[in-house]
């Protein structure tokens, strides 16, 4: 009896789901092994449902570009010991099959003097289909040592801040986070390789697939030097 609870606890340590935690350290990405590669698509990813720039809505005159006031960065993890797998669909088209663990990461910052993190957000494969995505804030915003946080909001969730911009102005941000409820609908609708989610529950990453070839390059080129083989099993 007690070796088939303990071989039965053996077998869940390996099936069960592991979704992302509430909290991570700072330096998740680093401390994981994230690697980054490059997004190419061009639809941008949204950093806000809305926002106004010292009171102002943004886009309105006097109010600088988002690609101004915030920058990102895209990683991707694979845990040690598995590979993607590139398949082909019924129309040829490649497909991977990205091992249970794998994570990609979209690092959201903003362009102040302190580049202070505004959001990490993260897939990560819990099952054979499923992706659990994550958006997480430091706890103290502006803070590059505090945990982060995950977000649990429903709808939007506003944010304020104020931040110091090289150019010596410290302008006042007022934002609303995403809906949390829209990451996957999203992903499905943009990522160009989004044929290889046969339903919106198996939707994934966006640029992290078989469209983005270029972008991916180098990720693969750092990923040989540093494990000795290759990311993929075929
Ligand atoms: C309006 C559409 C949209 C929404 C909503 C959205 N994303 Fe994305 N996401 C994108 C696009 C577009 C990219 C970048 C694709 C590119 O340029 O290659 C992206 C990239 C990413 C990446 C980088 C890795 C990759 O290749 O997928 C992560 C991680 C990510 N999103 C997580 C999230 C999470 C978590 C949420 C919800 C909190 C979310 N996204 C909401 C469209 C969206």
């Amino acid at each position: 009896m007690r070796s088939l609870i303990q071989q039965l606890s053996f077998f869940a340590v390996f099936v069960l789901p592991v979704v992302m935690p509430e909290e991570l350290p700072a330096n998740y990405l680093s401390q994981q092994g994230f690697l980054p590669f490059q997004e190419t698509s061009n639809v941008s990813p949204p950093y806000f449902a809305s926002l106004s720039f010292n009171g102002m809505p943004i886009g309105s005159p006097g109010t600088p570009q988002v690609s101004e006031l915030f920058f990102d960065t895209a990683f991707a993890f694979l845990p040690e010991g598995v590979q993607i797998q590139k398949l082909s669909d019924a129309s040829g088209r490649e497909v991977w099959n990205y091992p249970v663990g794998t994570e990609v990461a979209h690092d959201i910052h903003f362009n102040d003097v302190g580049r202070s993190l505004f959001e990490l957000r993260v897939l990560r494969k819990i099952s054979i289909t499923e992706w659990d995505f994550a958006s997480y804030a430091p706890s103290s915003p502006g803070d590059p040592h505090s945990p982060l946080i995950r977000n649990h909001y429903t709808g939007v969730a506003p944010f304020s801040t104020t931040l110091q911009l090289s150019n010596g102005s410290n302008p006042r941000i007022d934002l609303k986070r995403i809906n949390l409820g829209f990451c996957k609908n999203c992903h499905m609708a943009t990522s160009p390789a989004a044929y290889q989610y046969p339903s919106l529950n198996e939707a994934g990453p966006c640029g992290f697939g078989p469209k983005n070839e270029l972008g991916i390059q180098t990720w693969i080129q750092n990923y040989e030097a540093k494990f000795g083989h290759s990311p993929f099993s075929n």
